[in-house]
């Protein structure tokens, strides 16, 4: 084994040396079972200090390419098998190699799965329906894109977003009450990575998340994933309990506090204006920052939502987050969010190692229909569509749920969230629902912790009034279904045996 060190080069000695053994290992020179010297000698050989060996030792023990056997020193480690040339190619296990994850009782895509079926009325489904979705004005609006911008609208863009949209979205907040300049906006893909950004830049493994309960399943995954310590705080009518959110506040010192103040997704609960005041005053006296997820802002059916978090953010303690998905269309991926100035840089750095950026023509796009008053007019379309859609499931559930669930109408947005008079398996639920062509959200998703109750998350947004009216006469069915089938089981487990 031979090593040259050279105390002029700008690498540490411990690094030379490691490096210098690595290579005659990687190119066979040093052989499986060789011997390396023992730390002492080779420092005295190389007149260096004997702990610049043993961290050079160190990183390639970590490395796995050495190890450390008792009486007989220090040695290259085998090399794996060399797999045969010419044999057949084994299946690749794809199950061994993945990430351990935390994944719930009923994952998303099933639902999704499941929802392609014909026939199937999507109660489950929180975005809007295809016959609100503006074709003809995206198709028009696309083709004006290109003849403005030309190949300009399929570039690369910069990662906090194209500018002049960036400039049309501050103009948008200002309008929602909002202090904000072009330059304290990203652009995202969808809400969802602001989410993911501004999680990935501030949460570490154990830090602790405060969530409203019940919140927005997609967020508790984001979390999950950053491996946060989940902690939920009760909704009332008025929104999060902010006493009890004072008491966690106390003892713990959470990194965010991740909320929807307006038509909270799955509640619909919208929080109180004087509930806003005391959240912001809670987060500036405990110094911590407040994700405020403004989805279904736009989407208030009985006149305006109270002045966001943002609008009241004086010493910049919120991240505001929104997007077009739930008023356009989700498959442009078009979000933001407004952000206090420390955080930008690094969330844009987020975003370059996510994406890159978001679409360039879906942005220009968006831009353009910001600029035209195109979509303030379609957020009135909308509005009015679901306000008709809204009313369809309050009636059928008054006709139909009234004997196993309860629900307050939701004055905005697009859910209606549903406590069962009895409590039931969600999966059991799941399948009768399945089986009379019906889904909804398990409202298991939506809890850090397993909720007291069963809950079931309807929405408006998707199916036409008719419809709804049927899937709520579907589900009703459904849960008579599986109540008979748990009494079934129960009778069964109880009833003495025959013989
Ligand atoms: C509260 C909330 N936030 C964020 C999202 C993500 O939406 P997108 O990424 O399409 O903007 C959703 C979607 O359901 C949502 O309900």
């Amino acid at each position: 084994m031979k090593i040259g060190i050279d105390r002029g080069a700008p690498v540490s000695l411990y690094r030379q040396i490691s490096q210098s053994i690595r290579t005659q290992i990687l190119q066979g020179l040093l052989p499986d079972g060789y011997r390396l010297p023992p730390e002492r000698r080779l420092a005295e050989t190389l007149g260096v200090n004997r702990t610049t060996i043993l961290n050079a030792y160190r990183e390639l023990k970590a490395e796995g390419l050495i190890g450390g056997h008792v009486g007989r020193g220090t040695t290259v480690v085998g090399r794996r098998p060399e797999p045969a040339t010419g044999a057949p190619v084994p299946q690749i296990r794809w199950s061994d190699l993945l990430r351990p994850t935390a994944s719930g009782p009923v994952e998303i895509r099933d639902l999704m799965a499941h929802s392609e079926a014909r026939d199937v009325i999507l109660l489950s489904a929180g975005f809007p329906a295809p016959d609100l979705t503006p074709v003809e004005l995206v198709r028009g609006e696309t083709e004006a894109v290109f003849a403005e911008r030309g190949a300009g609208a399929l570039v690369y863009a910069p990662t906090e977003g194209v500018s002049t949209l960036r400039r049309a979205l501050a103009a948008l907040m200002g309008d929602r009450g909002v202090d904000c300049r072009p330059d304290d906006v990203l652009v995202t893909s969808g809400s969802q990575q602001a989410i993911d950004l501004v999680t990935r830049v501030l949460v570490e493994p154990g830090d602790v998340v405060v969530v409203e309960e019940p919140t927005y399943f997609g967020a508790l995954r984001v979390f999950g994933a950053a491996q946060a310590r989940v902690l939920g705080v009760p909704i009332d009518a008025q929104g999060m309990r902010t006493d009890l959110l004072e008491h966690v506040l106390r003892r713990y010192q959470p990194k965010l506090i991740y909320t929807m103040p307006s038509f909270q997704n799955p509640s619909g609960a919208l929080m109180s204006g004087e509930r806003r005041l005391q959240l912001i005053e809670l987060a500036e006296r405990f110094q911590v920052p407040l994700v405020e997820d403004d989805v279904y802002a736009d989407l208030a059916l009985e006149g305006a939502a109270p002045p966001s978090l943002k609008a009241l953010d004086r010493h910049g303690f919120v991240v505001h987050v929104s997007s077009f998905s739930k008023l356009l269309c989700p498959g442009l991926r078009v979000g933001w969010a407004v952000v206090p100035r420390p955080l930008l840089r690094r969330l844009a750095r987020a975003k370059e190692t996510a994406d890159l950026q978001t679409g360039t023509l879906g942005q220009m796009l968006v831009e353009r229909l910001l600029r035209s008053g195109a979509y303030a007019n379609h957020v009135q379309r909308v509005r009015e569509s679901y306000r008709a859609r809204r009313d369809a499931m309050q009636e059928s559930l008054h006709e139909h749920a009234r004997d196993w669930a309860s629900w307050s109408l939701p004055r905005g947005g697009s859910y209606f969230w549903c406590r069962l008079a009895q409590p039931m398996p969600v999966d059991a639920l799941l399948a009768r629902a399945a089986e009379r062509r019906v889904t909804f959200l398990p409202g298991t998703l939506c809890f850090a912790q397993e909720p007291a109750g069963g809950y079931l998350r309807l929405s408006f947004s998707y199916a036409k009034p008719g419809e709804i009216r049927e899937g709520v006469a579907r589900l009703s069915r459904a849960v008579h279904d599986a109540r008979e089938s748990s009494a079934v089981t129960a009778a069964a487990e109880t009833s003495p045996p025959l013989v």
